[in-house]
């Protein structure tokens, strides 16, 4: 078993593991210069031979336990025929969502759009320096690509105004989105993912009450799915305000958390393995801060199963000096 599954599936509390969410990405100088000769996101995430080496990247300078598949979480749009732009400095951008075309999309055509995704996961999987280690497929949770789907970017602070008026149009999407993520869940396995992770991070847009239907149901549904193909399934749903209802009604297999989260009082509440936690502030300081930061997240899961990340992904600005630091850190704990 490699360090993550004996995490997640034995429980395991010696010799911490660590990933880091968007490891692969901009405060990579060898990313930047792939990104700067493809100035199109989307097609560099199509292009296998170029995103099954930017997954590797990181793993080429850090002892790190996973890759993430270099890919996004709006190839779900994408496949399913929704314009998804990336515009420098605003982030993406989605075009008209027209709910008729949408209807008629079958799988095959979803597959053969979206088909070099699998292709970059297999030769991931197949590479040596991925030996004892995990590939992490991943999906956006039904709510998070809601609100991309019909906000048509990132929402910040709140959603567009009369969001949920068109009911209708909510559910539809939700059942269409269903059936896709299972599907992409399912290629992503099939061609080598042996953890897959479900991002919501727009959980925290949401009240209490509008949780069940929009965040719950729908993220179990899938949960389960993924359990029904004995794989690992961590959930993060970033920004809710009460993970332990989350754990007890989604049950995934462990729970990345968010920075806000109090580290202490989760440890008590969560019974499930934790992930996650650190500020990716905190690797903008210095290597003091950085070791006092980290080291309190080992020292509070010191006798809990957990994964060592962040509360949300690497930020562009970061020194990978700083990453290269923390790795060792957290090998060495
Ligand atoms: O290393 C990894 O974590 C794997 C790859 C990965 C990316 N996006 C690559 C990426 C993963 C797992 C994601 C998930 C994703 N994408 C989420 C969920 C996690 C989160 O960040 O909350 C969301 C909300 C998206 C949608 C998305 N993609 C946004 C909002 C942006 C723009 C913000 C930004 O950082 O620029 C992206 C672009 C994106 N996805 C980049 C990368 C490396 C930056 C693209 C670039 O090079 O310009």
């Amino acid at each position: 078993m490699t360090p993550i599954q004996e995490t997640i599936i034995n429980k395991k509390t010696t010799g911490c593991p660590i990933w880091l969410m968007r490891q692969a990405g901009r405060y990579l100088p060898e990313f930047r210069e792939i990104r700067k000769e493809n100035p199109d996101f989307i097609n560099l995430c199509l292009n296998e031979s170029l995103s099954s080496k930017i997954t590797l990247q990181p793993l080429k300078r850090f002892e790190l336990d996973a890759a993430i598949i270099f890919s996004d979480i709006l190839m779900l749009p994408y496949g399913l025929n929704q314009k998804v732009e990336f515009k420098k400095d605003f982030g993406p951008q989605l075009g008209l969502l027209n709910l008729n075309n949408m209807s008629k999309i079958d799988e095959v055509d979803f597959i053969q759009k979206v088909y070099p995704v699998y292709k970059s996961i297999k030769k991931v999987s197949e590479d040596k320096l991925i030996k004892n280690k995990n590939v992490i497929g991943f999906i956006g949770a039904p709510w998070t690509l809601l609100v991309y789907m019909i906000n048509k970017h990132s929402p910040k602070k709140e959603l567009i105004k009369n969001f949920f008026d068109d009911e209708f149009l909510i559910n539809r999407i939700l059942i269409i989105l269903e059936k896709f993520l299972k599907l992409h869940i399912k290629q992503q396995i099939k061609n080598g993912a042996t953890v897959i992770q479900i991002f919501d991070s727009w959980a925290g847009l949401l009240e209490e009450k509008d949780l069940p239907n929009y965040v719950y149901i729908p993220t179990l549904n899938l949960v389960d799915y993924v359990k029904s193909l004995n794989i690992p399934v961590i959930c993060f749903p970033r920004g809710v305000k009460n993970y332990k209802n989350y754990c007890d009604i989604v049950k995934p297999d462990a729970v990345n958390i968010d920075y806000d989260v109090n580290p202490t009082s989760i440890c008590k509440e969560i019974n499930i393995p934790i992930q996650g936690g650190l500020d990716p502030k905190v690797l903008l300081t210095d290597k003091e801060n950085l070791k006092k930061e980290a080291k309190r997240y080992l020292d509070i899961f010191k006798d809990h199963p957990y994964i060592f990340n962040l509360g949300h992904g690497v930020l562009p600005e970061t020194d990978p000096n700083m990453v290269d630091y923390l790795v060792k850190m957290v090998k060495d704990y």
